[in-house]
């Protein structure tokens, strides 16, 4: 197959106020001309075990900030600079790649509004979590989530504040947010740009936890209806908006990335726009709680509520720079077992589903 560097382009899609973009639009990853190796599931005994990003322990909370900041201290052109990461979702959504390896060289690839949603970014945050763990040197690094499934954990969590307590820029702020949205305001689950509902935080946390059973429940009661529809080689980009969107990542996750996005900038930066989202800390964050959807919803034990089957969806691919720097080639099948990837979440046995019985 080609070298991934040059069969990727400047991104372009999806951006609508091309010419005044805050962030780069050369989003192709560093060419270090190594060849594409099979994945190989990790081997260690360690369990990462994700926590929430509004309870963590003051060790996890200091070894995220050194390890983003060690990202961010590498030079742009290493393929786990923090530079490098976010580009990463800009070549995969916003047209940096086509789908010249499948035969379509004229089509371009998006890995969002489809069944492709779940496991790409699955996969993107796996590799995003191991190399951050081994940045610091911490085998046990886990990535915080956004609880926002969960009343106490609904405002932006406090780690993403611009000073930490003893007034040192933290290197998880991102300058590009909306500034009317920080905490201890509750994010809104089903934000629509720019439109602010004014309730009352009593108010948002009900009808967040309605959204919350909306995307799990309601309207996620098959697998297509969650993972969203098919999309194959030759399928053109699926566009915001389509019926093959899945339930969560139409709902609550796209409202999240416009919550937390400027909405004075020209594309919604960072949050608002894929080419951008990846350069906000935050964005890793979310994405964690989303994947997390994917298990809650499993663990629901409904019938139906089963991952896709379909060969076309367990052999799709993409490729990433692992922690060692090379590059592997890893398949949709192979992250549908976390318990294989090495990875779980932390949860809190008191309040399991808040929003179980909040059938809107
Ligand atoms: Cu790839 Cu939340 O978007």
């Amino acid at each position: 197959s080609p070298d991934i560097t040059s069969i990727c382009k400047d991104a372009f899609a999806g951006i609508n106020k091309i010419e005044e973009a805050v962030r780069s639009r050369k989003c192709c990853p560093p060419s270090l001309g190594k060849t594409i190796k099979p994945f190989v599931f990790p081997t260690e005994n360690t369990v990462r075990m994700r926590w929430p990003a509004h309870a963590g322990t003051q060790k996890q909370v200091d070894d995220y900030r050194r390890a983003i900041q060690a990202m961010r201290d590498l030079p742009d052109d290493h393929p786990h600079s923090f530079v490098s990461q976010a580009k990463i979702h800009c070549a995969y959504c916003n047209g940096g790649y086509t789908q010249v390896e499948s035969g379509f060289p004229d089509i371009d690839i998006q890995i969002h509004n489809s069944w492709l949603f779940f496991p790409f970014h699955r996969w993107y945050l796996y590799f995003y979590e191991r190399i951050l763990g081994k940045l610091i040197n911490e085998p046990s690094f886990a990535l915080p989530f956004w609880k926002w499934d969960e009343p106490a954990g609904m405002p932006l969590p406090d780690i993403f504040v611009p000073k930490d307590v003893n007034g040192k820029p933290n290197s998880l702020y991102d300058v590009y947010r909306d500034t009317g949205h920080l905490s201890p305001t509750m994010v809104d689950l089903s934000y629509s740009n720019g439109k602010e509902k004014g309730l009352s935080n009593q108010t948002q946390l009900a009808c967040n936890l309605a959204t919350v059973y909306r995307d799990l429940v309601r309207n996620g009661g098959d697998t297509v209806s969650f993972f969203g529809g098919k999309y194959v080689a030759g399928n053109a980009p699926v566009k915001n908006g389509a019926k093959s969107v899945g339930s969560v990542e139409s709902g609550s996750h796209t409202a999240v990335h416009r919550w937390v996005g400027d909405s004075n900038q020209p594309n919604g930066e960072d949050m608002g726009n894929f080419y951008s989202a990846g350069y906000d800390p935050v964005f890793y964050c979310h994405h964690a709680n989303v994947d997390r959807t994917w298990k809650l919803w499993k663990d629901l034990d409904i019938p139906g509520h089963v991952e896709p089957t379909d060969p076309d969806w367990l052999d799709a691919s993409y490729v990433f720079y692992d922690e060692n720097e090379d590059l592997v080639r890893v398949y949709n099948k192979d992250c549908v077992d976390i318990g294989k990837l090495k990875y779980g979440f932390i949860e809190n046995s008191k309040e399991v589903f808040p929003w179980r019985k909040s059938r809107p």
